[in-house]
Parts: C-alpha cells; sequence; structure tokens
C-alpha cells in the first residue's frame, strides 16, 4: 500500500491513480460489511483508508471523483429489497372512534365467547404508535431475518438495516424464549430526532420528511444499510407471530418476556378489569401525548388472555380480539381554490378539493375530498370560501364545514358535471332495485373512458392483484396513452403490441434501458401463473374486492368451476349456479349481481378469454386442505353451550368448511344442539350426517 507517502509529494497522475484505488477498496469493504455481513478490514484499517482518501481530495480538489467515497456511505443492497412470507400473516387493527365503539368491542367479545356479565374481562391498553410495523425472525435466539409488513402475507427483506436499530437486540437475552419466533413492533423516529434529520436535509439542500413516520419509513427501507444506521431510529416490541412453542399465558406477561430478552416495551402499558378502566387509560395517555417525544394516533386495546385471543381468531385483516381506539382528528382552515373531478375505476366521479396549502398536524394538505355530490350540497360548500378540514392518520383529509358562508359577492352554488369529464358519456345516479339513490354519480362510459379503462388497468397490476414490479401507476399511464396497453390481458403481449405499432424496443425507450426492459418483461412472465383470488380481485368487478375474491378462490377452488357458476347464473338467476354463489356465507346479492352483470357483456367475455390465453389461475386454496371439513357445507342448528354460534361459525370457515343458514341436499353435516326443529327434521330425510355439538368437537379437534 502507498498510504505511506506523504501526501504532498504525490504527483497529480499518482494522486488520481490513488483515489480510484481507494474509492474501489472503500466500496469493496463496505459491500463486504453492510451486505454481505462480513467485513474484511478492521475498523481502523477502514478508518485509515478514508482518512487517506480525505487528506489527497483535500490536497487536490480537482481531482475529487464523482463517486468519490466522501459522497457515499455503505453500500447499496445487492438487488433492492427481497421477499419474505411472514410465518403468520402481520394483521391490521379495527378502529374504534368513540366510548360507544369500545363498549361495543367489549360487548361483541363477550358475545362472542359466551361470558356472563359478571365474569372478568382483562384487557390491555398501550399507545398505537405512528410508525412501521416489522417482524424480526429469531432461531435459537439469534436474529436471523426481519421483514416490513408488505402486503400482511410477504414483507420486504431489511434484515440488513433492522441489524442497524439500537433497539433490536441481534441475540435474545434473558432465557425462555422459544427456538423459533417472530418478533413484532413498531419502527418509528423521536420527534427532536426529527427536527435535527429536517434541519439537516435542509441545510444539505435536499427534501425533508413530511412527518416522523415517513422519516421512519426512509430510513428503514433505505438501499444502503449505512445511511439507516446514521438516522436514529427506535423499536418499541408489541407482538409476536409465527412461535414455535407458547411462552406466556397473558399478553401482559406475553411483554414482560419481551422486556426480558432485550426489546423496548412501551411504558405506559397495563391491564384493566373494565370498559371504564380502557377509557381512564386512554384519557390519561392523550393527556400525556404531547410530552410523550414520539407520535402516536390512539391506544390499542388486546384481550389479555392468549387463549381467549386464540379463540376469538380474526375477521378479514383485523384479529376480533384487539382494536385501536383513534384520537380526534386535528383540525384547520384554509381556502378552497377549486372543484376537481376524479374518475375512479368503477367510474365514480369524485369531487376533490383543491386547497390553499396548510398544515394539519404537521402534514401538508392541499388536497381535500368531498365525497360526492349530495355532501356537497349539505356542505353549501362554493370555490372561494373558507373551510375546515380535519384529517385523521392515513385518512384522506375531509372538509368539515364552511366558515364565511355569510361573505358578501359569494359564487355560485356547484354543479355536479353530468356528463363525464374525461370521456364525456352521460354520468349519471344509479337507483337500486329498492329504490334508492345512489350517492355516486357514475360514468357510464366503462372500458371507452379512458379514466376508467387506466384506473383499472392500474388496479390490474397493483400491490394486492397481480402484483407486477415496475409496473406502477406511471408506467400504465405512459403505456395507455400511447396505445400499447388498453386492456388487461395487453400487459402480456408487450413486446408484440410495441413492434406492432411500429415502435422501437422497450430498452431503446427513453427511462427504460436493457436491464430495466428486461426486468420488466421478467416480472410480467412470473405473473403468467396468478392466484385465484388475486386474478378475480385485479378484474376490479364492483362489488368483488380482496375479501369477496378469497372467499370465492376458498370455496370454488378451480376458476374454472367458478365461473361455470357465474355463466349459470348468468343463464338462469334462481338456477343452481346463482345458488352456489349467493349460499356463501359471506357474499350479498350485490356482488353476485355486479359478477353477473361483467359476465353478461360481450366485451368482458372477449376480453377474459383472450387474458385467460395468457394465463393460468392456480387453483385457490381451501384453508387447512388436510381438514377433515375443509370444503364441506356445515349447518347449526339449536343451542351450542361450549361455544356461541358466531365461535362456531368462524371456527368451522377457519378449517375450509362452508357455513350455510339453511339445509338443502347441498349440506354434508348439521350440528344439533338442544332445541333443533324443522332443519334437524329436514336432514334427517335427506339422510345429512347429523352430529351433536359435543362429537362436532372431536371431530374437528381431530384435525
Ligand atoms: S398490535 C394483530 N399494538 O398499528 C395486531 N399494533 O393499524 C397487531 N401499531 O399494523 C398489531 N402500535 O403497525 C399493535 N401497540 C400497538 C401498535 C400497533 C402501532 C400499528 C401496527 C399495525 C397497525 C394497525
Amino acid at each position: 500500500m502507498s498510504e505511506a507517502n506523504a501526501v504532498e509529494k504525490l504527483t497529480e497522475a499518482e494522486a488520481s491513480k490513488e483515489l480510484a484505488r481507494l474509492s474501489t477498496e472503500i466500496k469493496l469493504a463496505d459491500a463486504a460489511y453492510y451486505a454481505e455481513d462480513d467485513p474484511h478490514l478492521t475498523d481502523a484499517q477502514y478508518d485509515a483508508l478514508r482518512q487517506r482518501n480525505i487528506e489527497i481530495e483535500a490536497h487536490f480538489p480537482h481531482l475529487k471523483r464523482k463517486d468519490s467515497p466522501t459522497n457515499r456511505v455503505g453500500a447499496p443492497l445487492k438487488d433492492g429489497f427481497g421477499k419474505i412470507e411472514h410465518g403468520v400473516p402481520m394483521l391490521s387493527l379495527d378502529n374504534a372512534f368513540s366510548e360507544e365503539d369500545v363498549t361495543e368491542f367489549a360487548a361483541r367479545i363477550r358475545r362472542f365467547l359466551g361470558l356472563s356479565n359478571d365474569e372478568p374481562l382483562s384487557l390491555t391498553a398501550e399507545p398505537k404508535i405512528d410508525g412501521l410495523s416489522l417482524s424480526i425472525t429469531y432461531e435459537n435466539g439469534k436474529m436471523i431475518k426481519a421483514a416490513t409488513r408488505g402486503d400482511g402475507k410477504t414483507g420486504e427483506d431489511v434484515t440488513a438495516n433492522a441489524k442497524m436499530l439500537a433497539d433490536v437486540p441481534q441475540t435474545l437475552g434473558g432465557g425462555g424464549w422459544p427456538a423459533n419466533i417472530e418478533i413484532r413492533g413498531e419502527v418509528y423516529m423521536a420527534a427532536s430526532d426529527f427536527a435535527a434529520l429536517n434541519d439537516a436535509e435542509e441545510a444539505a439542500g435536499r427534501k425533508t420528511y413530511m412527518n416522523p413516520r415517513n422519516a421512519a419509513a426512509g430510513a428503514l427501507r433505505q438501499k444502503d444499510p449505512s445511511v439507516t444506521a446514521s438516522r436514529p431510529l427506535k423499536f418499541f416490541a408489541y407482538a409476536w407471530g409465527e412461535t414455535s412453542a407458547p411462552f406466556a399465558e397473558t399478553q401482559s406477561e406475553a411483554v414482560n418476556a419481551l422486556a426480558n430478552w432485550g426489546f423496548s416495551t412501551n411504558p405506559l402499558f397495563a391491564s384493566h378489569n373494565s370498559v371504564d378502566g380502557l377509557i381512564e387509560a386512554y384519557n390519561d395517555i392523550a393527556e400525556q401525548r404531547a410530552d410523550l417525544g414520539y407520535d402516536i394516533d390512539g391506544v390499542v386495546y388486546k384481550v389479555d388472555r392468549l387463549d381467549w385471543q386464540s379463540r376469538l381468531g380474526q375477521v378479514s385483516r383485523f384479529p376480533r380480539w384487539a382494536i385501536a381506539h383513534k384520537f380526534p382528528a386535528e383540525k384547520a382552515i384554509t381556502k378552497l381554490e377549486s372543484i376537481d373531478i376524479q374518475v375512479g375505476r368503477t367510474g365514480s366521479l369524485t369531487p376533490v378539493a383543491r386547497l390553499t396549502p396548510v398544515t394539519v398536524g404537521g402534514v401538508v394538505v392541499s388536497n381535500a375530498t368531498l365525497h360526492n355530490e349530495d355532501e356537497i350540497a349539505r356542505l353549501d360548500v362554493r370555490v372561494g370560501d373558507h373551510v375546515e378540514i380535519q384529517r385523521a392518520g392515513d385518512v384522506i383529509p375531509q372538509v368539515l364545514r364552511v366558515t364565511d358562508s355569510d361573505r358578501p359577492g359569494r359564487g355560485e352554488a356547484y354543479q355536479m358535471p353530468t356528463v363525464c369529464p374525461e370521456c364525456q358519456s352521460l354520468a349519471v345516479r344509479e337507483v337500486d332495485d329498492k329504490g334508492n339513490e345512489d350517492v355516486r354519480r357514475r360514468c357510464t362510459g366503462g372500458l371507452t373512458c379512458p379514466a376508467q379503462a387506466m384506473e383499472r388497468l392500474k388496479y390490474f397490476v397493483s400491490r394486492k392483484t397481480l402484483d407486477i414490479d415496475g409496473l406502477g401507476g406511471k408506467q400504465i399511464e405512459m403505456f395507455y396513452e400511447r396505445g400499447i396497453i388498453q386492456a388487461p390481458q395487453h400487459i402480456f403481449q408487450l413486446e408484440q403490441r410495441i413492434s406492432d405499432a411500429g415502435l422501437p424496443p422497450l430498452s431503446e425507450w427513453g427511462g427504460f434501458g436493457e436491464t430495466s426492459a428486461r426486468n420488466l418483461k421478467s416480472a410480467i412472465d412470473q405473473k403468467r401463473d396468478v392466484p385465484f383470488a388475486r386474478f378475480l380481485n385485479g378484474l376490479g368487478i364492483r362489488h368483488v374486492g380482496e375479501t369477496t375474491s378469497g372467499l370465492m378462490a376458498r370455496t370454488f377452488v378451480k376458476w374454472s368451476e367458478f365461473w361455470a357458476a357465474v355463466e349459470s347464473a348468468v343463464e338462469n338467476p334462481d338456477g343452481e349456479g346463482a345458488e352456489a354463489l349467493v349460499s356463501i356465507d359471506g357474499i350479498g346479492g350485490a356482488a353476485v349481481g355486479s359478477l353477473t352483470a361483467f359476465a353478461s357483456e360481450p366485451h368482458n367475455q372477449a376480453m377474459l378469454a383472450e387474458l385467460l390465453s395468457e394465463v393460468t389461475v392456480l387453483d385457490g386454496e381451501a384453508p387447512s386442505s388436510d381438514s377433515l371439513i375443509a370444503g364441506k357445507v356445515v349447518v347449526f342448528t339449536g343451542s351450542l353451550e361450549a361455544m356461541t354460534r358466531d365461535e362456531a361459525k368462524a371456527k368451522a370457515t377457519s378449517l375450509g368448511a362452508k357455513v350455510a343458514g339453511s339445509v338443502s341436499s347441498k349440506t354434508d353435516i348439521l350440528v344439533a344442539g338442544p332445541g333443533a326443529g324443522s332443519k334437524l327434521k329436514k336432514a334427517e330425510s335427506l339422510g345429512v350426517t347429523v352430529m351433536t355439538e359435543a362429537e362436532w368437537i372431536d371431530f374437528v379437534s381431530a384435525d
């Protein structure tokens, strides 16, 4: 090494050569340290390289390289973020906004578990941290990986970054931890650290962050772990996912265990024996909110007993055993500059208030939703008015009221357009079969409306549907406008359509290049095998969203069988196909109506046929398909003793059974408690298997 040569004695040529060498060496050392986790230099050797580089640059400033190590810290992760599938999905929390909601939450739990009013129900209360959740996997006490929440099932691999967090032990302390466990909690940034970071960003002429949560997310999702390391992120552990062995009987015990293993847990966590106790805790935490030094946006309540948590289970994306009691929204007054109309995926026209930018709860707001024309009429809001707006958490800001409706020279009342501003088709308010008028006005242009077509395409590739990497809203707009992608199947014919249009290959387009063109093609090809639920959700049929699509996939398993039922329901609205659809617990008439409406349109039939020649829809998964009752149609009647009806239904559904309300030739099992009447008779006459509640419990716990 030539570090020994005095800097002053270097010729320009030597200096330049040495700077090049130092740049490469430091880059390699950074990669070994940050990305490969396998440093090959001691800290002293590394510091010496950096020091030498600084000295030479100070002497020969004009030789400073563009890729100078002084301009960069650490090394990028090799290929952006990998994906990590969570052992147990990461759920969201349902919200409570009032004391009544909290009372109802507790009552619902009592009803579900069949608890009498004098049976104690202990619930915990703790702040809801406004950060982003992280799941960290430990094997034999060693941290092996960490992932963001992602879509709840799969998150981004941020292991290298999570290792930079001081609150996250790399090795568990104490004892009694299960051999394998996913520890979950919230990554956040303290208010003072946030302020200092933004000052530094501003001083360096870089973009500042909107709030501590965005700053924390930005810091955790850095491609370069050394940037994460340089940002003061903190972590509160409050939950766990998959675990190889139980380690506590209550939430309180579990949180104590987390603290013993070396995690920071929230000091305001406590358990309470009544709803009044929870409300007191809520008020208490709300009072301390401004002085905590970090952002919180509510208080989370959880059932303390873990056996009850597991009996309560989950509904859709929320556990039944927890709820977030949100703080009231923050408010501000600003001026309404104009009202724009946005056309959504299903054609709905949404009026959007364009506002003079104003800060609400630390975030600059310049748009708010006005929902629909009835809401505009109710508020009597007019362009030029001053309006009070409110913002709660991640929810789109709302307009609450006009504050100067008595001002002189006020303009005309707002008129909602009756034609779509994007395609000029008529925009109408539909009337349902009960004579109720839809509050939304919808463009009747369907897929001929470019806004609708484009929004549907964006939805088709979005995270909850096909999730095509590198094909986001911007790219869809660009391809749409050039006529390359105007229907879902076109995505899979991208190259051909580009060449048919007489355009040069994608790799020659501005903003693409060889690598990204190749990556996009492979990302698209990867999605030629698409899970049933994602595919159905991606079609963007009204009333057929994520939950309904999941239910259809679990129920029908095969796309062909599902679609046959839909087509037969088109032919005969009272036939078997229609019955198979409506008899699914959780599927309403609206969903079936829009499925059949969709299926009866020739252009949808053509689209679907072409799309299915490009992709293969994978079979849905009946949950626990090894379960004895997976796919069976079960009916409950009479009174149940060991569990409530709701709990019994939830359990059956979670094992993959379909719960129906009435007995028919399709019924496989009737669970009859005392007092069963006509359903029991009908089942017997049809030869359906009848079980007592005790037999049923034996049957399902044999799984
Ligand atoms: S418990 C199954 N506790 O809020 C329930 N979540 O809106 C797991 N969050 O995704 C969550 N503070 O990121 C829980 N003390 C707390 C929390 C908390 C913040 C976040 C979490 C979750 C989101 C749900």
